[in-house]
């Protein structure tokens, strides 16, 4: 293990910020304007979470292509950011757009109430790639996952979800667990209004701990452990060796479905992390990047599942019965997935993105060792994070510590202000078929310049 041990001087990073928040006003005048005129929106955003832009308002966007975006004031930007996955093709990828033209214009339709020929080509596309034979679509990967957890609790009869701390998995309600310090499973701190105690539905436990799962288990009362893989929404948290593997047999052990949410993981290779790894999951859920930008979800289960679920003959699975909304497996979304699955998200691009996501990882630790910043970065497949803490962290809750937000603002805005752009608030970089290997090099020497302004004091 390299030694990594400098210490940060703080209010150096405190002026180094000013500057850069200084900087970022100054060069956006446009954007500034636009936000400051949105009256008619709710904080100012069209949806919430844009207010974390770092640099106290977020830039508008004028245009995007592969991976540069154009901002209203002219701005052109490295795009690693690609909408946290959903544009993990690239923008606007030409075999996407056309079929998307050829669906609204030359056929016509976007959503009727009929079957299009594409939803079968694309259920026996997601069923080569991740193993589960029987899909159903929706519009996001959060309502794959409300949907699938409806029909889990159907399938076996018990009542609870088991997430791990600080995981992800879009506005579910059932997911908003964390572990406070006595073990105990609580609302995730400034939990919107949740309908009912957090413990009535959910069962928490921290990631990579197989005894702790196996505890959890035993009360008999989990429908399904809903998971990613490996964590990306705190930080990247890498499965130990042996880990999924234990997962699975203490599911199969305790009569618990294992829903595995590759939404992100997808990053790991054309069939995520379930191809790569062979994990054996019970119930699949995706959504963000399948549809190239054009909202799109789906979720499969074995033949197992839907034997269970067809069982309960007075479920109203057809009707109102709380599963499926109008606007899934559309005309539209189902023509944009067949064609990123099947000429864009190709096992060639995989290769491609993966190998850039290698190269960016190993500059970003020579830096880091250069420099002896404890930070760590962790690789998954085409996408890469660093956390400002070092070793990389095994759980949520220890990533979740590691949070620095000065830290965080200005290596964001270091990059943002010389046309570098990471997903905001994560450190995440993402590669599509169309970075480069310059790209990728212009990150790297960005990042060292950053250490090394950092480092001195
Ligand atoms: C693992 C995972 N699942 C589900 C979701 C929800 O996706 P969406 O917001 O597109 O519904 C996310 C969003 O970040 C995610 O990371």
């Amino acid at each position: 293990m390299s030694t990594r041990n400098t210490q940060l001087d703080r209010s150096h990073l405190s002026s180094l910020l000013d500057r850069e928040r200084k900087t970022y006003r100054a060069s956006n005048p446009k954007s500034l304007a636009l936000y400051n005129d949105a009256d008619n929106l709710f904080g100012g955003v069209p949806m919430p979470w844009m207010n974390k832009w770092v640099g106290g308002f977020p830039l508008y966007m004028h245009s995007a292509k592969g991976n540069i975006i154009v901002d209203v004031d002219g701005h052109e930007y490295i795009d690693f950011a690609l909408g946290d996955t959903a544009a993990m093709t690239g923008h606007s990828p030409d075999a996407s757009v056309k079929a998307i033209i050829n669906q609204i214009q030359d056929l016509g339709g976007m959503t009727t109430m009929m079957p299009t020929e594409d939803a079968q080509w694309v259920g026996a596309e997601l069923t080569r790639r991740f193993g589960v034979p029987l899909w159903s679509f929706t519009v996001s990967a959060t309502d794959s996952n409300r949907w699938a957890i409806r029909l889990a609790r159907l399938a076996t009869g018990k009542s609870k979800i088991l997430v791990f701390s600080y995981c992800y998995h879009g506005s579910v309600d059932e997911t908003f667990g964390v572990l406070d310090a006595n073990g105990n499973t609580v609302a995730r701190p400034g939990n919107v209004a949740p309908p009912v105690p957090i413990d009535q539905t959910t069962r928490v436990v921290e990631f990579n701990d197989l005894p702790a799962l196996e505890a959890a288990l035993q009360h008999g009362d989990v429908a399904a452990i809903l998971t990613e893989p490996a964590l990306t929404n705190i930080g990247i948290v890498l499965p130990e060796p042996g880990y999924l593997a234990g997962m699975r047999e203490l599911a199969t052990k305790y009569g618990a479905l294992l829903m595995i949410d590759e939404t992100h993981t997808i990053s790991a290779g054309y069939g995520g992390m379930t191809k790569r790894d062979e994990l054996q999951p019970d119930i699949f859920i995706i959504g963000k990047c399948i549809g190239a930008g054009i909202p799109s979800g789906a979720y499969g289960f074995t033949q197992k599942v839907v034997d269970l679920i067809n069982s309960h003959k007075d479920a109203d699975l057809l009707d109102v019965g709380g599963v499926g909304g109008t606007l899934a497996g559309n005309a539209l979304s189902l023509a944009a997935m067949r064609a990123t699955l099947g000429e864009v998200l190709t096992e060639q691009a995989f290769d491609h993105m993966i190998t850039l996501a290698t190269r960016y990882t190993d500059q970003v630790n020579e830096a880091l060792d250069e420099h002896g910043v404890p930070w760590s970065i962790s690789q998954l497949g085409a996408r890469a994070e660093y956390r400002f803490t070092y070793p990389a962290p095994k759980n949520g809750t220890t990533s979740m510590q590691a949070g620095d937000d000065e830290l965080d603002e200005f290596m964001h805005l270091y990059m943002c202000n010389r046309g570098v752009l990471m997903t905001p608030f994560h450190n995440m970089a993402l590669m599509c078929p169309t970075t480069t290997e310059e790209q990728v090099d212009r990150h790297g020497q960005l990042f060292k310049e950053a250490i090394a302004e950092l480092v001195q004091s």
